[in-house]
């Protein structure tokens, strides 16, 4: 009985532990989300959106409106060591790859590169609020280049006639409707798998964002035909 109970204490803070270390969404919407940072940046005086984006430019100096989407965070200059076709080892992607993150990727990478500060938004310097080490994507450096050949394709072209072994846009992909509807200009991008503001329905509940759940790899299986 004793040596249940241990078990169970184990098992419970370990299962404590594990959801402090990894941040998970909860599906329910970005407030309280990894992406609601109104609690920990004092600057954004409890608003959760203005970090990313402002309905106004505000005369700030850089014009991060120009990414599109009201954007009010400041952007990387780093460059990226592309996955593409140079790499030994790749079965030739059919999907075109642009030669830099395009799109929204580099909106996530303004953020996930590691080298921006996350408070850095506005007119406000940052500096205070570091990425956890854990949400670093690339987590390497190719040289000066930040490292994504250990990613996922982004930025790629879904080229489901060249690639037969790519289900057909309409294929569904969770509560975001169809892989199409994930696509941005017919590309794969961060946002194809990942619902950045944890939306209902879109997100899974405890899982990084993901659009359809991890558990037997279903998220892979839903682009993938394996
Ligand atoms: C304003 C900065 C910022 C931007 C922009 C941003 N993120 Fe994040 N993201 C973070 C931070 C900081 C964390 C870690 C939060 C924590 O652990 O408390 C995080 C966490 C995550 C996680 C892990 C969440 C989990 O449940 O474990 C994922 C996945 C993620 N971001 C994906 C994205 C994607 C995809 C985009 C673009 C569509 C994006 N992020 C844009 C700052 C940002
Ligand atoms: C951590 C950064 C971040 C925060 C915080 C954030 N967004 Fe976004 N938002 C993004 C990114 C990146 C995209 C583009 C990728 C995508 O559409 O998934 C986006 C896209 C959008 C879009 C256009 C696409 C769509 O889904 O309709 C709207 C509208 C939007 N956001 C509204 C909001 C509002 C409102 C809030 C606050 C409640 C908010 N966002 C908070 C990063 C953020
Ligand atoms: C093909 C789908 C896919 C794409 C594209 C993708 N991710 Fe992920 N991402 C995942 C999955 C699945 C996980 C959880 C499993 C894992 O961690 O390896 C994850 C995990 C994460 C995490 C949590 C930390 C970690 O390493 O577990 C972050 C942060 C993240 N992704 C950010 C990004 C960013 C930023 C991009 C674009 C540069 C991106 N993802 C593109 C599928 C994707
Ligand atoms: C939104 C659709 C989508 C999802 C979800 C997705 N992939 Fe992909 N994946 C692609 C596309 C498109 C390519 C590029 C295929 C091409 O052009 O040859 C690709 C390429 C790859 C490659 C590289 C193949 C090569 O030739 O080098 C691997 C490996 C891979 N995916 C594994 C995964 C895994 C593992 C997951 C789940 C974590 C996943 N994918 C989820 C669309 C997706």
């Amino acid at each position: 009985m004793k040596r249940l109970f241990i078990l169970t204490l184990v098992v419970l803070m370990t299962a404590g532990i594990a959801s402090f270390a990894l941040a998970a969404g909860n599906g329910a919407g970005i407030t309280n989300s990894p992406h609601d940072f109104s609690a920990t940046i004092p600057t954004l005086n409890g608003e959760i959106c203005r970090i990313c984006h402002s309905p106004h430019d505000h005369h700030v100096t850089a014009q991060n409106y120009l990414e599109g989407l009201l954007w009010n965070h400041t952007m990387s200059s780093a460059t990226y060591t592309m996955y593409d076709n140079t790499m030994t080892g790749t079965q030739f992607l059919d999907g075109a790859v642009d030669a830099q993150p395009t799109g929204t990727a580099k909106m996530c990478l303004a953020c996930h590169d590691g080298t921006v500060a996350v408070d850095s938004y506005e007119n406000h310097a940052g500096g205070t609020y570091v990425l956890p080490t854990y949400a670093e994507i690339p987590g390497f450096a190719d040289g000066a280049n930040r490292d994504l050949r250990g990613t996922h394709p982004i930025s790629i072209v879904y080229d489901d006639v060249a690639d037969g072994w790519l289900k057909p846009v309409t294929a569904p992909m969770g509560g975001s409707g169809t892989i199409g509807d994930v696509l941005e200009n017919n590309k794969v991008q961060c946002m194809s798998c990942h619902d950045v503001h944890d939306a209902p329905i879109e997100a899974i509940s405890g899982t990084p964002l993901l659009r359809v759940t991890d558990a037997g790899s279903a998220i892979c299986l839903a682009c993938h035909v394996k």
